[in-house]
């Protein structure tokens, strides 16, 4: 069965409930990074953003504050009609300095806003609607490539897409390059595209953004298994697990996992899962991308390269590209 048909004969629940139990019966145990945005993880997730050691959201809010209108004129220089699409939207938290000079600068555009997270999304509209009442915006969850098929399907207007906070950065490489590919695509040429990512540095700097002296990653990680015996009826004894970050400054790669404290056995519904003591389960990438393979991903993804916007620190870059 194609990987489309099988996600539209299972319901989210029972492809949740399959990915699960896939991962945990691979040799080298893994859980999607994707299942971590349920009601509670969406909360972690926005702690970590505001907490001291996490720069990724303060570094991108640095740019979109501070070099607003080079952003937006990058945006409106072609005169036409555009359609302003963000994957992963997420609370909206830096995309709001861009609507709002947008809206002050009198463009007339569209707002379309994609998310997995229902929650989130919630959370978003209701700021949307607090801070710009004037924008026209629709909120659309799901996933990502589905949701702008339908834009781009429904509306001939030129394409903007933001894809923002280093998300690209939870892909593998070769799943980004398949991502981008797959962006401009679907896309058209002269449509743009604004991606962030997360610029390698001083390893310790990475390293500690992810295993923060709050100890909030951690709890954001082990939140998966409680998920997991909410909503699958696990039963993990999340004591009996710890979050390890490793970070590697050769390939750029920053992982977390949960480690097995002990020889053990979990029950997923029917299933039994054992666990040897220290035995990983790999959680998520975190990549970190020098500028050069930023500009090698556009290229080989059938983009140009229009700009690149630093924070003062240099440590994160926004990008955007034209599709050729
Ligand atoms: C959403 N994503 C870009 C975050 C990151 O930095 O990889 C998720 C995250 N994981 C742990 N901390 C933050």
């Amino acid at each position: 069965m194609s990987l489309l048909l099988e996600q539209l004969v299972l319901t989210q629940s029972q492809l949740f409930l399959k990915d699960v139990i896939e991962g945990l019966r691979l040799d080298q145990k893994e859980l999607s990074s994707k299942y971590f945005y349920d009601a509670e993880g969406d909360l972690l997730f926005q702690q970590i953003m505001a907490s001291e050691d996490y720069y990724l959201t303060r570094c991108e809010e640095d740019i979109f504050r501070n070099k607003t209108s080079e952003l937006t004129l990058a945006i409106t220089n072609r005169g036409t009609l555009f359609d302003l699409i963000e994957l992963g939207a997420g609370d909206g938290s830096k995309t709001l300095f861009l609507l709002k000079e947008l809206i002050d600068q009198g463009e007339d555009f569209d707002f379309f806003p994609i998310d997995i997270s229902k929650n989130i999304l919630e959370i978003l509209g209701q700021n949307l609607q607090e801070s710009l009442p004037e924008l026209s915006f629709h909120l659309t969850e799901g996933d990502y490539f589905e949701a702008l098929r339908e834009i781009v399907t429904a509306s001939h207007k030129r394409k903007v897409v933001l894809f923002l906070g280093s998300n690209i950065g939870n892909m593998s490489p070769g799943e980004s390059l398949e991502f981008c590919r797959h962006l401009s695509d679907l896309l058209s040429p002269g449509d743009l595209v604004i991606m962030g990512f997360d610029l390698r540095k001083n390893p310790a700097t990475i390293l500690r953004a992810y295993s923060d002296r709050e100890g909030i990653t951690s709890k954001f990680n082990l939140n998966l298994l409680r998920r997991i015996n909410r909503e699958l009826g696990g039963d993990f004894n999340l004591s009996q697990f710890e979050h390890y970050q490793s970070y590697d400054p050769i390939s750029g790669a920053c992982k977390s996992y949960l480690v097995s404290l002990s020889d053990q056995k979990v029950t997923i519904g029917d299933q039994i899962i054992l666990f040897k003591e220290n035995e990983p389960i790999y959680m998520e990438v975190s990549q970190k991308f020098s500028p050069e393979e930023i500009d090698a991903l556009a290229v080989n993804s059938g983009f140009s390269v229009i700009a690149n916007w630093y924070d003062s620190k240099k440590w994160f870059v926004d990008a955007i590209w034209e599709v050729q």
